[in-house]
């Protein structure tokens, strides 16, 4: 489970303190797929950069099952977000150096995780680019790209994903075919899912949506899947 308690935080725009969040508190059950929204400005890549940990928050507390981030040194933070966050980012963020196959093991390796080559494979398969494992980035489309992103994200089957715009930069129909693949590893790997987007469509496909404004939550609400509800 994720929990932000009085979550906020405040930059400095010319010596002038500028809250881009103000305090909020939310909390997110394990396995949840969530999506956030807002208008640009609204603070939701602070927020999601507050939750990996990656930015410190002025005030307020992030705790993941049970941990919490804003208690933890460099050190820390970073063995605990190779353990528990997968991040897909909106521009992909590969090693261009790297194959496909290479920058997938990438985060196994650090961690230290055995049969790296092996889950690798496995998960370039499960993205449907078996057959680019040995390309290099600038060989592979923007939409292969992030699938080769998404299968880096999931390789150390992290209880928590946090996308970033992950189909900002991809047509239409790449985006829906990069968020079915989400929803699927989402189902599979069983993670709580935390998606920014700015559309609605895509939002739909959550459980929950979870809307900012000028850094405050404007709204959170619970989306029905009456098909899914049918089968089961
Ligand atoms: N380090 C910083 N210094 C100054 N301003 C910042 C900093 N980080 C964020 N901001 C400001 O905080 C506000 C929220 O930024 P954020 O990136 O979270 O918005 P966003 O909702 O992700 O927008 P977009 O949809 O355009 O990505 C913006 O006005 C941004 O300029
Ligand atoms: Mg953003």
């Amino acid at each position: 489970m994720i929990k932000l308690v009085d979550l906020s935080r405040t930059v400095l725009m010319g010596g002038v303190p500028l809250t881009v969040l103000h305090p909020l508190t939310l909390e997110i059950p394990k396995g949840q797929f969530v999506a956030v929204m807002g208008p640009s400005g609204s603070g939701k890549s602070t927020l999601l950069g507050l939750m990996a940990g990656l930015d410190r928050p002025s005030s307020g507390e992030v705790r993941i099952n049970g941990a919490a981030l804003t208690e933890m040194n460099e050190d820390q933070l970073a063995r605990f977000r190779g353990a528990n966050i997968g991040f897909v980012f909106q521009s992909y963020h590969l090693i261009p150096t790297l194959t496909a196959k290479e920058n997938v093991q990438v985060p196994m390796e650090i961690m230290r995780l055995g049969a790296a080559p092996r889950r690798a494979g496995e998960l370039l398969e499960q993205v449907g680019l078996s057959q680019r494992a040995a390309h290099y980035p600038a060989q592979l489309s923007g939409g292969e790209q992030q699938r080769v992103a998404i299968a880096r994200a999931f390789a150390c089957r992290p209880p928590v994903l946090l996308a970033d715009e992950p189909t900002g930069n991809l047509d239409s129909q790449t985006g829906e075919t990069i968020i079915a693949l989400l929803r699927r590893m989402h189902r599979e790997e069983g993670a709580t899912m935390i998606l920014v987007t700015h559309d609605p469509g895509i939002a739909k496909a959550a459980e929950r949506i979870v809307n900012l404004l000028d850094g405050r939550i404007d709204g959170d609400r619970l989306v029905e899947h009456p098909q899914q509800k049918a089968a089961g």
